[in-house]
C-alpha cells in the first residue's frame, strides 16, 4: 500500500503528511501540477496505490486575474490525475469547496443541490469535480469549507496577529459556514479510506466534509479571540463590529450561504464530524504547544 500525498506542503497536506510518515508526499518541486503532461507519467513511475489530491490553487482573490492558472491546477491537473487512477485501478481523494454554490437561501446545501460558483476559483474547482467524476475513476469528492490551522496564512492565524495589533475590527457577520480545521480534516479522511477498504464496493460520490455546527466569520473571530484569552494571551482588541459582506468588498465573490449538509457522509460512512468549536479547542491546543515550544 503506497499513499500518495499531493500538496504537501499545504494547510491540509502538511496534516496528512503529519499522520502517514510512511506516505509519498510530494510538493511543488516534486511534481508541478501546471506541467500537465508530466502528471501522468509522474504517477506511473509512482505506481501509488491510493492517491489523496490536497494541493489547489486556492488564492481566491487572485484567481480573479489568473482564470488560466487557476483552471491548469484545479482542473487539468485534477482531470490527469483522474485519467491515471481510473488506468490503474485506484482510488482518488480530492478536496473542493462550498464555493461551487451560489450561497443563496438558508438551508445547507446537499450534493444533489445545482452549483452555480460566483468566482473564478469555485469555477475551476467545479471543473475539477467534472473532470474526476467523467473519469469513472474510484473518487471520494470532499467539499470542506473555512480551511485554517494552528500556523500559515489563514483566518486564526490572522486574527491572531491583528488581536494583538489593532483594539478594533470589522468582520463580516453575514456569510456563514463552518470552519474547519485542516488537521481534523486530514484525520477523518483517512478514517474514510479505511471505513471505504470495509465496504463491499468503494463508495465513489461527492461528499460535504466540514466541521459540524455553522457560524459567521464575526462568530468565529470571536471565538478565537476568547480561546486565546482563556490561554492567558494578551490581545489589544476590546471590540469587534459586525458588518455586511457589502462593506468588504474583494475581487472574487464569496457565498453567503455556505452550510454544508452532511447526512450523505453520515450516512455512507456512518461517521459524524466534529463541531467547528472542537476543532478550535484543538487548534488553540496545538498553537499553545508551538508557544510552549518556542
Ligand atoms: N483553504 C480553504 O479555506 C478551503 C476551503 C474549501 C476547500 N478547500 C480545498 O481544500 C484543499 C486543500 O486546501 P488548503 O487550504 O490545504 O490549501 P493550501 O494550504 O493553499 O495548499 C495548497 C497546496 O497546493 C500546492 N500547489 C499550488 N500550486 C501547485 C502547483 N502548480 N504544483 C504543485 N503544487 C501546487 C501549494 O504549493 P506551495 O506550498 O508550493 O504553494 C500548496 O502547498 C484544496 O483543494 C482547496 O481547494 C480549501
Amino acid at each position: 500500500m503506497t499513499m500518495l500525498i499531493l500538496g504537501r506542503d499545504g494547510q491540509i497536506g502538511r496534516a496528512l503528511s503529519a499522520m502517514q510518515p510512511k506516505a509519498l508526499a510530494w510538493g511543488r518541486n516534486d511534481l508541478d501540477l501546471m506541467q500537465a503532461e508530466t502528471i501522468y507519467p509522474a504517477l506511473e513511475k509512482a505506481a501509488p496505490s491510493v492517491i489523496i489530491n490536497a494541493a489547489a490553487y486556492t488564492a481566491v482573490d487572485k484567481a480573479e486575474d489568473e482564470s488560466d492558472i487557476a483552471h491548469a491546477i484545479n482542473a487539468t491537473a485534477v482531470g490527469e490525475m483522474a485519467r491515471y487512477a481510473k488506468a490503474a485501478g485506484i482510488p482518488l481523494v480530492h478536496y473542493s469547496t462550498d464555493y461551487v454554490f451560489d450561497g443563496t437561501g438558508e438551508s445547507p446545501w446537499q450534493e444533489s443541490d445545482a452549483t452555480a460558483p460566483l468566482s473564478v476559483y469555485g469555477t475551476t474547482k467545479r471543473a475539477g469535480e467534472e473532470a474526476i467524476v467523467a473519469s469513472g475513476c474510484d473518487h471520494l469528492i470532499l467539499r470542506t469549507s473555512w480551511v485554517y490551522d494552528a500556523v500559515g496564512k489563514n483566518f486564526f492565524t490572522t486574527m491572531l496577529r491583528l488581536g494583538k495589533e489593532r483594539e478594533a475590527l470589522n468582520i463580516v457577520a453575514d456569510q456563514i459556514g463552518a470552519p474547519s480545521y485542516a488537521p481534523h480534516l486530514a484525520q477523518h479522511t483517512l478514517h474514510l479510506l479505511d471505513i471505504a477498504k470495509t465496504l463491499p464496493e468503494f463508495p465513489s460520490g461527492i461528499y460535504h466534509f466540514s466541521h459540524s455546527g455553522y457560524t459567521s466569520w464575526n462568530g468565529f473571530a470571536l471565538a478565537i479571540f476568547e480561546g486565546l484569552r482563556a490561554q492567558g494571551i494578551a490581545l489589544a482588541i476590546r471590540k469587534v463590529d459586525a458588518i455586511p459582506t457589502s462593506e468588504y468588498p474583494t475581487p472574487a465573490t464569496r457565498p453567503l450561504n455556505s452550510r454544508l449538509d452532511m447526512r450523505k457522509l453520515e450516512q455512507v460512512f456512518e461517521l459524524r464530524m466534529p463541531e467547528w468549536q472542537q476543532g478550535l479547542t484543538a487548534c488553540l491546543a496545538a498553537h499553545g504547544k508551538q508557544k510552549g515550544a518556542a
